[in-house]
């Protein structure tokens, strides 16, 4: 299945994507999480992306499209993936489509303000990238893996206020494009973690194709 997770900040696309592609066997491709990524290793695009994310904007189109299209080249895409993150504009919307086909879009959502909470109590593991809240944790370290967990940078009040207003601008015209296509599913991201990931599997069915 070829999925696509859109929302806004902190509205737990990365939460819910480690979830549904443990369950369909499919690779979650986080374009948020790839930039992270390219910083740890220290390469030039992402020290180019920091200057952007870490004041809440946008990466430029190109370099973003020309990421995704290396990442959906990999033989484990084959069976399908989740996009997490992307499209996030018209133009990357536009661009995906000469990339590959698309089952399913499934737009989450939930008040800005509860998002709020929910990315000020963020952490974030610098091992496997896996997202907490701090409210169900019991120490600094993933309980996954054991990694340390740290907090993102752009997950500052002001920069995730900046996210919001970055994600309503273009929002509108991708929900557009892909409620005409007939491939969106709305679902409340203001639920609890395990009832949200109900709702995406019985509205997507859990079937890999
Ligand atoms: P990215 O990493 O994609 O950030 P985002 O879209 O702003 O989304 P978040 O990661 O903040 O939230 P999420 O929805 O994944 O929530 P999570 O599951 O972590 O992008 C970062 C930056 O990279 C962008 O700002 C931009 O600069 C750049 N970028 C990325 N993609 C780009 C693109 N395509 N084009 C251009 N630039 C791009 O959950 C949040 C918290 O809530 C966690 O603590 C979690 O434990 C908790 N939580 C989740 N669900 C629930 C629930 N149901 N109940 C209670 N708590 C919950």
């Amino acid at each position: 299945m070829k999925l696509i997770f859109l929302g806004p900040p902190g509205v737990g696309k990365g939460t819910q994507a480690v979830r549904i592609c443990d369950i369909l066997d499919i690779p979650h491709i986080s374009t948020g999480e790839l930039l992270r990524e390219e910083l740890r290793n220290d390469t030039e695009l992402g020290h180019v992306a920091k200057g952007y994310t870490s004041q809440g904007k946008l990466v430029p189109d190109n370099l973003i499209i020309e990421m995704i299209k290396e990442r959906l080249d990999v033989p484990d895409c084959k069976k399908g993936f989740l996009l997490d993150g992307f499209p996030r504009t018209i133009n990357q919307a536009i661009a995906l489509e000469s990339i590959t086909d698309i089952d399913m879009v499934v737009n989450i959502d939930a008040p800005h303000d509860l998002l709020l909470e929910r990315i000020s109590g963020r952490r974030m593991c610098s091992g496997c990238g896996k997202s907490y809240h701090i409210s169900h944790l019991s120490s600094e370290i993933c309980p996954d893996c054991g990694a340390k967990l740290y907090i993102r940078e752009d997950d500052k009040i002001e920069t995730a206020r900046k996210r919001f207003e970055i994600y309503e601008e273009e929002f509108g015209d991708i929900l557009d494009f892909y409620r005409k296509k007939g491939i969106i599913v709305d679902i409340d991201g203001a639920q609890t973690i395990d009832v949200v990931t109900e709702n995406i599997i019985k509205n997507i069915g859990g079937n890999n194709k």
